[in-house]
Order: structure tokens, then sequence, then C-alpha cells
């Protein structure tokens, strides 16, 4: 079977862009190359990820493209000419334009810090907290035009305990987003996951196993 080439698009730290090198290096992930990092912050710690695994970086600084349409379409063609298969957003923060979802329909995903569709945006755990929601989560969706809107892939649950703060769970979250997007990542790669409509469908579940969901609450 011929690898999956993956492009990464992230701004910042990058756990989760560890989180697939590592499941790459662990074997978790077999039939996937990471292909490519780019960015849109040439400060970003996760360059430094993609240099010690000798992983293609580029820096895609929307300061440098006359429009955001001409940034998207230019990402779209670097996208193009590295042959990528599927686009994952890990800690990307800006909204995908028109030009990139166009090339590359339901083939971009994103992890959102929280159970969609509550508490989309920029701070999923701290609204999720200032709601007082009891059960909170991660969720791996594929990208749309919207914010955080998409066909939903894989979600994970996890307490959210009386005395968090936006820090302790977001660390409990983080852990389970970790978890979760080599997961969805895989499934892809084995051409499992079905969208129809709103609905993401996972082919071939085992009888014992759940369909995109993962929870320490129920024990899974
Ligand atoms: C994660 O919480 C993810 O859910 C959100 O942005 C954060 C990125 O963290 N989309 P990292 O850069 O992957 O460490």
């Amino acid at each position: 079977m011929s690898l999956l080439n993956i492009g990464v698009l992230a701004s910042g730290r990058g756990s989760n862009f560890q989180a697939m090198i590592d499941a790459v290096n662990s074997g978790v992930l077999s039939n996937v190359t990471l292909r490519v990092l780019m960015t849109d912050n040439p400060e970003a710690p996760a360059i430094d990820r993609a240099k010690k695994q000798g992983i293609e970086h580029l820096v895609m600084d929307p300061k440098n493209f006359s429009g955001r349409d001409e940034y998207f379409h230019q990402i779209a063609e670097e996208m193009r000419r590295r042959d990528i298969g599927l686009i994952v957003l890990a800690g990307y923060m800006r909204i995908v334009g028109r030009p990139l979802i166009q090339a590359f329909p339901n083939m971009i995903m994103n992890i959102h810090p929280a159970l969609l569709p509550s508490f989309p945006g920029l701070h999923g755990q701290r609204d999720a907290l200032e709601y007082g929601v009891k059960i909170s989560g991660c969720t791996v969706h594929f990208v749309d035009e919207g914010m955080d809107t998409g066909p939903i892939i894989m979600q994970a649950a996890v307490e959210a305990k009386h005395d968090d703060t936006e820090d302790s769970l977001s660390a409990r979250i983080l852990r389970y987003e970790h978890m979760i997007y080599p997961e969805a990542i895989r499934l892809f790669s084995e051409g499992r996951l079905e969208v129809s409509g709103r609905k993401v469908l996972i082919r071939d579940i085992p009888p014992s196993g759940r369909s995109g969901l993962i929870s320490p609450l129920i024990g899974a």
C-alpha cells in the first residue's frame, strides 16, 4: 500500500504534531508520511519538532501574500506539489480559507479542545469551565468554512472537576487529544472514514469497539 502524505499546519507549541511524530515512530501510524510542516509563525516551537524528526518545514506567513485567498491558494499549491493526501491542523490559529478547503474537500482535519458543537472558538476549555459543565473533552473533525463546524470524526469525553482551572482542565483534555488525533488519522489512512452529510461513518469497527468515542468516564 502506498503511503499517505500528510501536511501539517501549526502555529505554536505543536504537542499534537509531536503526538503524530511519536505515533509514526512507534508504528501506531504505519502507512503515513509526515511530509511537511507549514506554519504561519516563524517562531513556532513546532518547527524544532519538525527539524528533530527531519521533516521539511515551510513558513507561510500571511504578511507575504496579497490577501487571504491568495495565501490559502498558495498553501494549497504547496500541498499539491508534495502530493499531500491529508492536511491536519495542529494548533493552527486561523480559519482555513475557501481556496484550501475546495482544493482538499473532506481532506482537512482539526482538533478542538471541547465537545463540539459546544464551545467552539479560541477558548474551548475556559468557556466550558465558565459554563459549569461536568464533562468536557476534545473533538477531531473535518474542516469546513465555519469555525469548528465540520463533520465530527472522534471525540473523547473527560471529567471537568469542581476545582479545575483552565490550565488543569486543558492538561487533562490534551492527554486525550494526543490519543484521538493519531487514531483519527490512522482511520483516514486506512480508508475507513466515510462522510455522509454531517455524519462520519467509521467502517469495520470491531464488535467490541466504539464508534468514535474514547472516554475514561465509561472505561474506554
Ligand atoms: C490544542 O489544545 C488543540 O486542541 C487546539 O490548539 C491546541 C494546540 O496545542 N486546536 P498544540 O500546539 O498541539 O500543543
